[in-house]
């Protein structure tokens, strides 16, 4: 009868949403939050420029709210993001070589001590690869110190906080033919074949349209957990929230069963970081939408 209890039914997975902790006080969104989803991810709330504002200061109110509300609920927490490139703070940003490579190290360690114990995955790296038909790495200031930082974020994290499971997180990863994908899927590999500590893989899933949803996500989905890892969808929304392209991303995760979670990127149309596009279940007052009895249908027969 709702997305959590359903997807709790297929063998224990979770249905999540991104949470803003700027609306926990507002109950048309929290009664939704509460009744639907058994996992939460903090949209903005765990990121490096929220948690570490000055260097070595950290700051974890919001992040702290969202945690204990999930704990009340009784929902699971993915923790998002550990290491990236964007939403820096200023001071991090302007650190380059060793000197960044250490405060990128301190701010996981410290960051995956502070919750340790109540963050159930977390998004270690968040978003390393370029975009097109390079297959390379992102340019960024972490990736200037060294081809090794991800790894090293990694072994932080497992340090810090052994019992949490430690994704990789990106986007434009979903068809499998991709570059980029393929460039993931060969880190991945690598990682396994030499004991870096990785647990599982996100894929960010923000498609802009029915048919920017790939046929083949289904291969890459269990071609990554062949590899050794849970697959996790990790920010699922689909402009204007076509029913038809909603049920087959749920049906991908179902057969796959190293596919232990979907989480949509917001609850209301108006709670979106797309602004006009409609990509979420949820009508902007709250009304379940085709593509929300889409979900529910797909959990329960698919
Ligand atoms: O909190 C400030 C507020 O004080 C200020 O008045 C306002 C003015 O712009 O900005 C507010 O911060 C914004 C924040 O969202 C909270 O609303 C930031 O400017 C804005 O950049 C930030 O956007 C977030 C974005 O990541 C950038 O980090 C989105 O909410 C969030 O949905 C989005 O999420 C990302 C994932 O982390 C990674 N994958 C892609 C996804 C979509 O971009």
């Amino acid at each position: 009868t709702t997305l959590g209890a359903s997807a709790a039914a297929r063998d224990s997975r979770v249905f999540g949403t991104a949470v803003a902790a700027s609306k926990l006080s507002d109950t048309a969104y929290t009664t939704i939050l509460n009744r639907e989803f058994n996992a939460v991810t903090p949209e903005n709330e765990m990121k490096i420029d929220a948690t570490e504002p000055q260097r070595g200061q950290f700051s974890y109110g919001n992040a702290d709210r969202i945690v204990a509300h999930a704990r009340g609920q009784g929902m699971r927490v993915r923790g998002h993001t550990l290491a990236w490139h964007s939403q820096q703070p200023g001071w991090m940003q302007s650190l380059s070589g060793s000197t960044l490579r250490s405060a990128m190290l301190n701010h996981v360690t410290q960051v995956a001590t502070h919750f340790k114990g109540q963050v159930a995955w977390w998004d270690v790296v968040n978003e390393a690869f370029a975009d097109g038909s390079s297959g390379a790495r992102r340019d960024s200031n972490l990736q200037r110190t060294g081809n090794d930082w991800i790894e090293a974020a990694f072994t932080a994290a497992r340090a810090a906080d052994p019992s949490a499971k430690l994704c990789y997180n990106d986007y434009n990863t979903d068809n499998w033919s991709a570059a980029k994908t393929q460039a993931v899927y060969r880190m991945v590999q690598d990682f396994k074949n030499r004991g870096v500590p990785i647990d599982c893989v996100g894929f960010q899933a923000h498609f802009t349209g029915g048919s920017s949803y790939p046929s083949n996500f289904r291969t890459t989905l269990s071609s990554f957990a062949a590899l050794g890892v849970d697959v996790h969808i990790t920010e699922l929304d689909i402009t204007n929230a076509p029913a038809a392209a909603y049920t087959s991303v749920t049906n991908d995760c179902l057969a796959v069963p190293r596919c232990r979670a979907i989480t949509v990127w917001g609850i209301r149309d108006s709670d979106s970081w797309r602004s006009g596009e409609s990509p979420l279940l949820f009508t902007s007052s709250g009304g379940k939408k085709a593509a929300y009895t889409a979900v529910l249908t797909a959990l329960n027969n698919g």
